[in-house]
């Protein structure tokens, strides 16, 4: 592994892509190979075994790739296989999107944060203790909102009136109303972040993974001597794309994440 090897970065699905995007916008030298585990999407409903079996898998065939830095694109990975993946892999730096994120938040001036997220990521607790163990002054809540990731896989997020009535029903009324910080614990849905400042009157800060992880990834890079010295990459298929299940609406799906068509191969993994 050297600077000039690609970064793995993996999700369930194609959200994680909001990851992927922000960090060839600050990086556009680093070659990206992406992994979307499609076949097991939702990661958000599975059980811890399966999506830390799933997370050691991916990082196994990211590793093959020769990624010389894997970035769990994923709440729900992050908040049960980021730990085992660190202790399985001591000599990768692996960067999960919760830590950058509440390091964010804890550095601002909020008194009262939401957090919403898929069931596992927020009944892990893992946002609430790692804010509670930086700022135990902060007031947190914390809700599952399950319907934000279909829709937004579906599209339907386009349709406002849908996507309104959702946002109203899980944050219209207290403690949520009331928030003045707000955490998208889901790389799906900086999709909707526009939406959910403007449901706040722009009154609270929505705190999303993509932008802050990459400035993460690129200050642990450089910390590692590990940034690369390739040209920029001027094309996306100098960028990988990998996805363990392929529909036909699949790559359509993606555009709307990563912001431009790419091409996807098909990678079961275990075969
Ligand atoms: N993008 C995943 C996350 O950030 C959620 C999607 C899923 O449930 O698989 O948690």
């Amino acid at each position: 592994m050297n600077a000039n090897c690609p970064i793995g970065v993996f999700d369930s699905g194609t959200g994680g892509l909001t990851v992927a995007k922000a960090i060839s916008r600050l990086l556009p030298n680093e070659q990206i190979v992406y992994f979307a585990d499609s076949d097991h999407l939702p990661f958000g409903d599975k059980s811890h075994a399966a999506i830390k079996n799933y997370s050691f898998n991916i990082t196994e065939f990211l590793l093959q790739k020769n990624c010389k830095a894997i970035v769990v694109a994923c709440n729900t990975a992050s908040a049960v296989a980021f730990e085992a993946l660190k202790k399985q892999y001591p000599n990768v730096p692996i960067i999960d999107v919760i830590d950058p994120v509440v390091q964010a938040v804890t550095v601002n001036e909020i008194d009262k944060i939401g957090v919403i997220g898929t069931k596992v990521t927020i009944d892990s607790k893992v946002y609430e203790n790692k804010l509670k163990a930086a700022r135990p002054d902060l007031e947190i809540n914390s809700l599952a909102t399950r319907s934000l990731v279909p829709i937004i896989e579906e599209g339907l997020h386009k349709k406002k009136h849908l996507l309104f009535a959702l946002i109203d029903n899980y944050l219209g009324d207290p403690p949520f109303s009331e928030v003045d910080g707000l955490i998208l614990g889901c790389t799906h849905y900086p999709l909707i972040k526009e939406e959910i400042e403007h449901y706040y009157n722009n009154k609270t800060k929505v705190f999303d993974a993509p932008s802050i992880v990459a400035e993460h990834l690129k200050t642990k890079l450089a910390a590692l001597d590990l940034l690369s010295k390739n040209a920029s990459i001027a094309d996306t298929k100098d960028h990988q794309f990998f996805a363990s299940d392929l529909t036909s609406t699949f790559e359509e799906t993606a555009k709307l994440f990563f912001g431009k068509m790419v091409e996807f191969n098909l990678k079961k993994l275990g075969e």
